[in-house]
């Protein structure tokens, strides 16, 4: 399975997203591609913020090397599942894309634990410290929803 998050700079909530599931998926034999996007185009190339990785490095997921990518609208094609962290994420896609066919795609992270709500990941950009944390383990529980249903 092929799956893509995806938030605005791709520095904060996706990285942490990436680099959870793909341990998870790790530990649990499954040889899924998991990558992440950003749609604001402002950090292209950074790593992860600071703080994203020391709480990902907290809990043995090393997401030092990943350098923020650009969502396109290909990543559409490309991936089988296709998360989008927020409601603003959304909006920015549907700026460069109407093909609904391609919109249907896209689910909300949030609605693996809250199903149907379309709520925000919170972004911790906007936040302090211990937002990461809470972002984090939100972000975790999701990821393990994701495995629960998809692992064979
Ligand atoms: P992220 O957080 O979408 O979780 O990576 C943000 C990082 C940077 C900005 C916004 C959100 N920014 O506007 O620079």
């Amino acid at each position: 399975m092929k799956v893509v998050f995806i938030c605005l700079g791709n520095i904060c909530r996706s990285p942490m997203a990436e680099g959870i599931l793909k341990k998870m998926a790790v530990d649990n034999g499954l040889n899924w591609q998991i990558e992440s996007r950003g749609t604001n185009k402002l950090h292209t190339g950074e790593r992860p913020h600071k703080t994203s990785q020391k709480v990902c490095i907290e809990n043995n997921i090393d997401i030092t090397k990943q350098k923020a990518i650009d969502f396109s609208i290909e990543d559409l094609l490309t991936f089988d599942k296709i998360y989008v962290l927020a409601n603003d994420v959304l909006n920015d896609i549907k700026k460069v894309c109407n093909e609904n066919y391609l919109l249907s795609k896209i689910e909300f992270l949030s609605n693996e634990i809250y199903p149907n709500q379309q709520l925000d990941i919170f972004d911790p950009w906007y936040g302090t410290e211990k937002d990461y944390y809470l972002v984090f383990e939100e972000i975790q529980k999701c990821c393990q929803e994701i495995i629960n249903k998809y692992k064979k």
